[in-house]
């Protein structure tokens, strides 16, 4: 069964070249913006254009594997996990980025295994840089073994989040405060590339000591959920508890340390769940 899994990772790693290949064509072209759920959650046809390109290239090979893409699911697709061989795709991590030509733009691919992550890859297309990892066996970029920082001392430490405007007020002003709180510890600093995916690389190869946020969609952890993992990094629920890849939340850390002491100082909200659907 492990080479099976070998030979979907080996294709899931050409078909993230080519939609990545795709992206950086359409960054050189005009782009039209559309908006899904609010003024600032964008989508364009390049997002749904790389998600056809990968779902029918998955399809034609593994017919049987389930898939769910954020652009099936903002059409109505079903986002609940069940135990299949499952593809969680995010055709362009970081839509917000590629409308601006913001250089932090990735195609994410994480794919399951009875709910559990067997492997994931992030393609940041326009930095060529292609991270990848597989359960057990290390985490790498472009080939190249990658680890986390090490830091286990949050006032040395760099952390990431993303901040956007949110229509419910009491929600806006948490995330504002969980902001101050965490720079008030103090950190470092904080920093918002703007895309998960590749802010829980970053933390993967040691470039940042954390990563945490509530809102996020399963597309957006499942491929960085390998790779933060391999590369010796913790991945906990918004709370320092078990992580659950259907939960919209996570921090990401360098070290147990780093998360606990993220989670104590982050005041929680409700995000709802990708699979909220069935319950
Ligand atoms: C978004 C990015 C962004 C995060 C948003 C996500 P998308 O994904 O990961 O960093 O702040 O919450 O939705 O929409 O560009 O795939």
């Amino acid at each position: 069964m492990s080479d099976e899994w070998q030979e979907c990772m080996d294709h899931c790693v050409e078909v993230a070249k080519e939609a990545g290949k795709m992206i950086r064509e359409a960054l050189q072209k005009d782009i039209s913006i559309m908006e899904k759920s609010s003024p600032v959650d964008l989508v364009t046809e390049t997002d749904r254009k790389v998600e056809q390109l990968i779902i029918s290239s998955i399809k034609e090979k593994y017919p049987t594997h389930s898939v769910i893409g954020e652009e099936s699911v903002a059409a109505g697709a079903s986002s609940v996990l069940t135990d299949d061989p499952t593809w969680i795709i995010d055709p362009i991590d970081g839509t917000t980025n590629f409308v601006h030509r913001f250089p932090f733009v990735c195609v994410s691919i994480g794919f399951t295994v009875k709910k559990e992550v067997e492997f994931g890859i992030v393609y940041s297309c326009v930095e060529d840089k292609m991270y990848t990892a597989r359960k057990g066996k290390g985490a790498f970029c472009n080939g190249v073994p990658i680890k986390v920082s090490g830091q286990e001392d949050i006032k040395q430490s760099l952390v990431l989040t993303e901040m956007m405007f949110n229509k419910n007020p009491e929600r806006f002003k948490t995330m504002l405060a969980n902001v101050k709180s965490i720079l008030t510890i103090p950190v470092h600093g904080i920093r918002s590339p703007g895309s998960a995916a590749i802010n829980m690389c970053l933390v993967a190869c040691g470039s940042a000591d954390a990563y945490y946020h509530m809102g996020i969609y399963c597309w957006d952890m499942a491929g960085g959920a390998a790779i933060i993992r391999e590369a010796g990094g913790v991945i906990v629920d918004i709370s320092g508890g078990p992580f659950d890849l259907m939960s919209r939340r996570l921090i990401v850390a360098s070290t147990k340390a780093i998360a606990d002491r993220i989670a104590k100082e982050i005041t929680q909200f409700d995000v709802g769940r990708d699979d909220a659907k069935v319950q």
